[in-house]
């Protein structure tokens, strides 16, 4: 949530817009852009919406060899201009941007800043007011009043700070959110993530929780608010930078949907050895093995796929398995196993909903695995263990691939760690197989796009609501089909249990509701389309997405076979081509729903 850029050492206004542009996805509620020439000029621009409203909005001559800049996802006051960072003191002497949230805002205002004009109803004002004040008071230089201020500060940052009276430095400080040093030539670049500047340098310092840092074009010193110096090297990532481009894609999220076949056999191709045998670290194994209830604890698809993880690791381990939303869990524990050992599922790796909980995992000394798309984030970095997603960098705010990489993922754990415990069932599922498998089927029904395009354009431009029904594994995936649909498309839909609408929500159908029922469980396909019967007779739209081996006539989707426990890999795809589809013909931007943001860094 909200996307932040600085750069000292070079022409920073372009710099900093096409940073912002990469970090977009991170919220675009509005956006600034704070630049000094070095030179006794500054400049202070803000526009409501996205970055090319900014763009708009800068004057030629509005450009510096120092910035910061900013994205906003709203979290206190509205997305007006005045609300939009870099925010500014009381005598325009300091420029604040800022990722997170500030908890004590409202305390710090009351006890220090008595009688400030406050010119937004943000929490960041109060801390670039509070570092102005403290500086004014104290006769303190930025730094060290930035760091005194900071001592005050209860919350999440990443903070970039610019003193106009010394311009030639960029004062950082982090906690809790995302922030990179990026180190160049003449040049420092810091940003939320790498991949938005990686067009400047593939050189990074990552910054730890509690690090302050004051950047210059040729150096940064670091140290921790206490004024104690940190050594943090530097390192060259590995990142293709084309892997976060959109290519000849009007959008990401088709990109993302389409790259899928891949991901499987990167997966595979990372997780088997060549001679077929799993490869998972022995120590993550031996710490589920001997555990006697998993915990997958997820937000939104990451919890769609944990849906679909517990059926993996029940029946391929025989470990029980609840699956718990992060921000229920974290406040209201149930009462654990003896043994219990925890699964954080995250693309990102930085949803404060799952951090709650496993703060408090790891304040009862219990073992935790993330898996995350993101190496270094904070879930990986603060659990026990980590399994990489290897999906790429998933840009589109609404998540694809990283939800099939989670189930594949899970999958080969649940293998592992069954092999461990020497059952024959996990002996005899042969993954490496199904995997390709799930690679071929996915290629299919990718490349049968125009289809999934047609019924959408047939079903779906006047629909105000809409259903996604299954039952099994099938119904997990309903859940994440209405997710998707109703997140990128704006139609209401919710993902039902096929045999449950019967209990009540059946009142909702209308002539031409539509409802997609998904088959692939051979216990039930019978009674889904009893169902579907039932849907059809009170005058809704079905559309059918089935395994071949279930299909009738007529049905919209034939899903290639694969491993049942497996299906959600296949099933998952039409819908998120629905949801693409449903979208784009709406003329909408698929990639940047209105009011979301990729990686949900406030609870
Ligand atoms: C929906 C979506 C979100 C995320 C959720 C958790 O398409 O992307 O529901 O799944 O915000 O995010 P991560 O997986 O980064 O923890």
């Amino acid at each position: 949530m909200c996307g932040i850029v600085g750069v000292v050492g070079k022409p920073a206004r372009e710099v900093i817009l096409n940073g912002l542009k990469n970090l977009e996805y991170r919220g675009y509620d509005s956006a600034g852009i704070y630049l000094n020439d070095l030179n006794g000029h500054d400049y202070l621009t803000k526009a409501v919406g996205r970055i090319k409203n900014l763009e708009a909005k800068l004057t030629p001559d509005e450009q510096g060899l120092v910035g910061i800049g900013h994205t906003r996802w709203a979290t206190h006051g509205k997305p007006t201009v005045d609300n939009a960072h870099p925010h500014f003191d009381e005598s325009h002497r300091f420029y604040l941007v800022h990722n997170g949230v500030i908890e004590n805002y409202r305390d710090l205002k009351e006890k220090y800043l008595q009688g400030v004009n406050f010119k937004s109803e943000t929490d960041t004002e109060v801390i670039v007011q509070l570092v102005a004040k403290i500086a004014r008071e104290n006769n303190l230089d930025a730094f060290s009043a930035f760091k005194k201020a900071l001592k005050l500060v209860v919350g999440s940052y990443a903070f970039l700070l610019v003193d106009s009276q010394k311009p030639d430095h960029i004062y950082i400080a982090k906690n809790k959110s995302p922030m990179m040093l990026g180190v160049g030539d003449g040049f420092n670049i810091i940003a939320s993530d790498a991949i938005s500047v990686l067009d400047q340098t593939k050189t990074f310092v990552d910054l730890q929780d509690g690090d302050v840092a004051d950047v210059t074009k040729d150096s940064y010193h670091i140290e921790t608010i206490d004024g104690e110096a940190v050594e943090r090297k530097p390192h060259k990532l590995n990142i293709d930078p084309n892997a976060a481009s959109k290519g000849t894609y009007e959008f990401y999220m088709l990109k993302e949907i389409d790259e899928q076949p891949a991901v499987m056999r990167r997966i595979s191709n990372d997780y088997f050895s060549q001679d077929g045998d799993v490869k998972v670290d022995n120590d993550i194994v031996k710490a589920m093995a001997d555990s006697d209830r998993i915990y997958i604890l997820a937000a939104g698809t990451s919890y769609h796929a944990g849906l679909v993880g517990k059926n993996l690791i029940e029946k391929y381990s025989e470990i029980p398995v609840e699956v718990g939303l992060a921000s229920e869990f974290g406040y209201h524990f149930p009462t654990l196993s003896k043994k219990p050992f925890f699964i954080f599922l995250s693309q990102s790796g930085e949803t404060a909903d799952s951090r709650v909980v496993l703060k408090q995992v790891n304040e009862r000394h219990l073992p935790s695995l993330t898996m995350t798309n993101v190496e270094g984030s904070t879930l990986s970095r603060e659990a026990t263990y980590t399994m990489l997603l290897k999906a790429g960098p998933e840009i589109a705010v609404a998540s694809t691939k990283a939800y099939t990489a989670q189930i594949a993922v899970q999958a080969v754990l649940a293998k592992a760690v069954g092999e461990a415990k020497n059952l024959k069932v996990a002996e005899d599922f042969d993954l490496k197989n199904q995997l390709a498998l799930a690679a071929e089927g996915m290629q299919e029904l990718v490349d049968g796009k125009e289809k999934i395009d047609a019924l959408a354009k047939k079903y779906l431009p006047c629909a105000r609501n809409a259903f996604y029904i299954g039952r099994g594994v099938d119904y997990a995936v309903a859940l994440e089909g209405a997710l998707k649909l109703k997140e990128v498309s704006y139609i209401q839909t919710e993902g039902f249990a096929a045999a449950e609408l019967k209990h009540g929500t059946i009142a909702l159908i209308e002539q031409d509701t539509p409802v997609i029922a998904l088959i692939n469980d051979p216990a039930t396909s019978d009674l889904t389309r009893g169902n579907i019967r039932e849907v059809q007779s009170r005058g809704a739209n079905v559309m059918v997405f089935a395994m071949k081996d279930f299909a009738h006539e007529g049905d919209d989707v034939i899903l290639p076979k694969i491993d049942y426990y497996l299906s959600p890999l296949l099933t998952v795809v039409p819908t998120q081509l629905l949801a693409y589809y449903a979208s784009k013909n709406k003329g909408l931007d698929v990639d940047k729903p209105r009011n979301l943001a990729k990686s949900v860094t406030v609870e």
